[in-house]
């Protein structure tokens, strides 16, 4: 089960465990957005279903959360990995934004890890990897509000390791730097008209502190969630792994 699974680093989350075998769940705000998809996976998607949910609409969410606590066959694996940002300093950074951000980024996590662990557990197992952010493990200025919201599903997946350990249900974060996909050049784009800087000067700036000089790409994300769902990681669990480039070093 893969939520913003219709583009970015989601949709390459999906089309990896399609293609090494696994049926996917793909969860996105309009089962139309996941068209794109289901067309790249071609013949794959006979092992896809879709799921609408707009999870920062409450009652969607609760309807999504009950989708899973029902669900035939138990999905094995949990991917939280819709997200949303905003890009502004603390004082146009509005109480709206911060509840905005909160909602999708740790309160849907949340509330999808609540319907489906305990399944989980009773089905023998499972695996949820939440796509946390090097913004989970320090902070970021001008994002104070994606600082806390990924933060909070970094304590989140670790009190969870912990709660579940014993019915061999792993949670881990996977914590990616800068990767290439809408959210990397909707910064970008951000920076350029904050500071009238070149699209390149833009760019520079964004990955100043990233070592290896260059954004992620989706595919280096998804095979680190497609290891954490494999038997090799079956004793991982808690853990904050960074897919970045070397950022947090
Ligand atoms: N790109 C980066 O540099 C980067 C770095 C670190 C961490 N991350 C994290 O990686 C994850 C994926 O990011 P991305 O780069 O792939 O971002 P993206 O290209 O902006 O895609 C975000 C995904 O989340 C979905 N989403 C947003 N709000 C939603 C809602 N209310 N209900 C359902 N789905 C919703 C979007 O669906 P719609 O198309 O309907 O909007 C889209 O599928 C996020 O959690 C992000 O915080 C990204």
């Amino acid at each position: 089960m893969v939520t913003g699974a219709n583009r970015g680093i989601g949709k390459t989350i999906a089309l990896a465990f399609l293609r090494a075998g696994w049926p996917v769940v793909a969860l996105a705000r309009t089962t139309q957005s996941l068209d794109a998809l289901r067309q790249e996976a071609g013949g794959l998607s006979e092992r896809l279903k879709v799921m609408a949910c707009d999870l920062s609409d409450p009652a969607q969410l609760e309807g999504a959360a009950q989708a899973l606590a029902d669900a035939e066959p138990v999905p094995g694996v949990l991917v939280n990995n819709a997200g949303i940002t905003v890009s502004a300093p603390l004082h146009k950074t509005s109480a709206e934004d911060l509840q905005r951000v909160l909602q999708v980024n740790t309160v849907a996590p949340y509330l999808l890890c609540r319907a489906l662990i305990p399944r989980m557990a009773d089905a023998g197992g499972g695996r949820v990897i939440n796509i946390g952010s090097i913004a989970s493990l320090k902070g970021i200025r001008y994002t104070s509000a994606y600082c806390a919201s990924k933060h909070a599903l970094l304590g989140m997946t670790r009190a969870l390791a912990i709660e579940w350990g014993k019915k061999a249900v792993t949670v881990n974060a996977v914590c990616p730097g800068w990767t290439e996909t809408d959210m990397f050049t909707r910064a970008l784009e951000a920076v350029v008209h904050r500071t009238g800087r070149s699209p390149e000067q833009a760019r520079d700036a964004v990955l100043a502190s990233n070592p290896m000089g260059r954004p992620v790409q989706p595919e280096e994300v998804a095979a680190l969630v497609l290891y954490l769902s494999s038997p090799a990681a079956a004793g991982l669990t808690g853990a904050a792994l960074p897919v970045d480039c070397g950022e947090a070093a």
